[in-house]
């Protein structure tokens, strides 16, 4: 069966698309940092979805060496993968002149590095094979600047940037690849937030919408997939200053 990468799975996008791609019999790895996260989530899989092969591994993707190792395992012990999602990451809110000294370089290691990282240490066998799919998880702070969101915007517009030259470089290799774009959509990354839940996006409508689009890409390369909520882009004064 087909095998499917998607690195932070334990909650929101990444948890969802676990359970979408396993719910179709593919072979799933993934990893987070949370040990206990990760031990719940083997025991759900493996009860619910029996007949896959689940990985599911510590890492900080954040960490040169971690998502190195991790890259290594993966190829070792997991195989290919035939779908990458650079999906993991993190927002941290502020503006440019006032967030804390680390915030840009923990997004950036985090929403960015991890993605290059990753990807080219699983890209030499992904083109070997003359197939496959990678989605970068972007976000519209890849092509909005949102006040609030100073290095989250950086680091997403950048990943959207090394997404654009991926595609350029697998069209070759008959490899897809696509920039998600969603805008706020229903994760634990808005928790304490004061909206009601019909200003977000579901997470399972959208990742019901990324495995279509896999499926349904033979001729084609959805490049962007941009996606906001019913009313519009949602601006929570608890990311404002
Ligand atoms: N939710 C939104 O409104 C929204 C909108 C646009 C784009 N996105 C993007 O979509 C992706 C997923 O977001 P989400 O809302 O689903 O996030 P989430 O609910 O916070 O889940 C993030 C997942 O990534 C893991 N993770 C975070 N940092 C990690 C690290 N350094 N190393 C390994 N795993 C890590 C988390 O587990 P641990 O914490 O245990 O490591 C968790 O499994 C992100 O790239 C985000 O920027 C989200």
């Amino acid at each position: 069966m087909a095998k499917v990468l998607i690195t932070g799975g334990t909650r929101g996008i990444g948890r969802n698309l676990i359970e979408k791609f396993a719910s179709n019999g593919f072979d799933v790895a993934t990893c987070s940092r949370n040990e206990n996260e990760l031990n719940k989530l083997i025991k759900h899989v493996n009860q619910k979805y029996p007949s896959i092969e689940f990985v599911a591994l510590q890492c900080d993707v954040s960490d040169k060496k971690q998502i190195t190792d991790f890259a290594n395992n993966i190829l070792k012990n997991f195989g290919t993968p035939d779908i990458l999602v650079n999906n993991a990451g993190i927002f941290l809110p502020g503006t440019l002149s006032t967030e804390a000294d680390n915030v840009f370089e923990k997004q950036i290691n985090t929403n960015l590095a991890s993605a290059y990282h990753l990807t080219r240490i699983l890209l030499p066998e992904m083109k070997k094979r003359l197939s496959g799919f990678v989605f970068n998880m972007c976000s519209t702070a890849s092509i909005t600047a949102y006040t609030g969101s100073a290095s989250y915007c950086i680091s997403k517009f950048a990943l959207h940037g090394f997404s654009k030259l991926l595609r350029e470089e697998l069209k070759n290799y008959n490899i897809k690849v696509c920039s998600v774009m969603p805008g706020a959509t229903l994760t634990s990354s808005w928790d304490g937030t004061s909206l009601s839940k019909e200003r977000f996006i579901d997470p399972a409508e959208l990742t019901d919408l990324m495995y279509s689009i896999y499926k349904n890409s033979n001729t084609m390369n959805v490049e962007e997939l941009i996606v906001r909520p019913h009313k519009g882009d949602v601006n929570d004064t608890n990311y404002n200053e």
